[in-house]
């Protein structure tokens, strides 16, 4: 009786509560989706102001029947901080009706990054990561743990990522766009790295996606030449430039002779004993090894303390959607210094960047 009444039940209720707000954490992430599949950051953008719910829904390409339904998901959109809510005048009817005001949306910072002419356009991202191809695997953890695949992605659809987008062009175009939207943010912070990529001649992006990195970095740095590894099938199609080539191969294989070389994210989805194979190539590739020749390594680095505890949530959940999805997972700075000793390298230099990721300078 007393867990129904007095203080356990309030608990009780507390505790339902969190696990409600957990169960259902995906009705945030597929609404934003929802959002982004329908251009409403778009629409508010190309609005000027803030819109109202009607002229929203004017503006929404929706069946008559669904008019209705798109405040209560603009209700959640704004309560996500996804799109801010203000009051406008309400634009007179009649003569002699009275001036009235009407709640409008307009956007925030997360929505102004989703917007498609915008350089860090990050709607793919939501995209490809909501796609069913990565959703689908999530059914399978449970099971997973119980059986011999490598992945609960390889469970879910018998191969692994990698495969799997060689095989379905459709995939392998949303992931290597959600890639290419991720890396768009680098134009904000390039510029401020001068140092870091000071003394190259050349550089190679290893599993550089399509290239948005390296182009960003190029542009910054007129005498660099940029060369983008990637699997074949990621690189197939795309042009060459005077100053940026594609090489379509396999970094466990082999990795051309370059002064400098990037490794923005791939670490983080491969296992420690991989990392050390990949880690030990790139050393051998460097060329000036005395002369400033080094590995730069963009990824996420876990650091319990310092983070706030929202960031350290996000960086788990990379951390166990790198479980599911492919071999790899987040790592402490311990974790990354290990790494880079069993590799054969000396020394490295962490610079917490903006945002989930730091950039590591490892050194010969
Ligand atoms: C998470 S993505 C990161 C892409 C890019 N660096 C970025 O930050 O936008 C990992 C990349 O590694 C590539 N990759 C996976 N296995 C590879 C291999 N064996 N050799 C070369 N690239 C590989 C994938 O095709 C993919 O483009």
């Amino acid at each position: 009786m007393e867990h129904i009444h007095g203080h356990g039940a309030s608990e009780l209720f507390q505790a339902q509560s969190h696990l409600y707000k957990h169960v259902f954490s995906f009705v945030g992430s597929m609404s934003l989706k929802c959002a982004v599949q329908l251009g409403i950051p778009d629409i508010v953008h190309s609005h000027g102001e803030p819109i109202t719910l009607h002229g929203l829904v004017s503006a929404l390409q929706i069946h008559p029947t669904k008019a209705g339904f798109v405040h209560r998901l603009m209700r959640l959109l704004a309560h996500c901080g996804f799109f801010a809510t203000t009051r406008v005048n309400k634009k007179q009817e009649a003569e002699e009706e009275e001036q009235d005001e009407e709640e409008a949306y307009d956007l925030t910072p997360s929505s102004r990054i989703l917007l498609k002419d915008n350089v860090t356009g990050f709607s793919p991202f939501v995209l490809a990561m909501l796609d069913p191809a990565l959703l689908t695997p999530w059914q399978f953890l449970g099971n997973w743990f119980r059986e011999d695949k490598v992945t609960a992605f390889e469970s879910a659809h018998g191969m692994e990522l990698w495969e799997y987008g060689n095989q379905n062009p459709g995939f392998n175009n949303l992931f290597n766009e959600a890639m290419a939207s991720d890396s768009g943010m680098m134009n904000l912070v390039v510029r401020d790295c001068k140092a870091v990529f000071e003394g190259f001649d050349t550089l190679i992006d290893v599993g550089g996606g399509t290239g948005t990195c390296s182009r960003i970095i190029s542009e910054a740095f007129p005498h660099l030449k940029c060369t983008v590894l990637d699997l074949p099938h990621v690189v197939a199609n795309l042009t060459d430039s005077l100053k940026l080539n594609y090489v379509g191969g396999d970094m466990f294989q082999s990795i051309p002779p370059t002064d400098g070389i990037l490794l923005k994210l791939v670490l983080h989805s491969i296992s420690d004993e991989d990392c050390v194979k990949v880690l030990k190539k790139c050393r051998e590739a460097i060329l000036n090894k005395e002369k400033g020749g080094k590995v730069i390594i963009i990824d996420i680095v876990i650091n319990d303390i310092k983070d706030e505890h929202e960031i350290t949530e996000t960086k788990l959940f990379f951390d166990v959607m790198m479980m599911a999805m492919v071999t790899g997972r987040e790592r402490c700075e311990k974790d990354w210094e290990k790494l880079f000793l069993e590799a054969g390298f000396s020394r490295y230099k962490l610079t917490p960047m903006f945002g989930l990721r730091s950039l590591i300078e490892v050194y010969p």
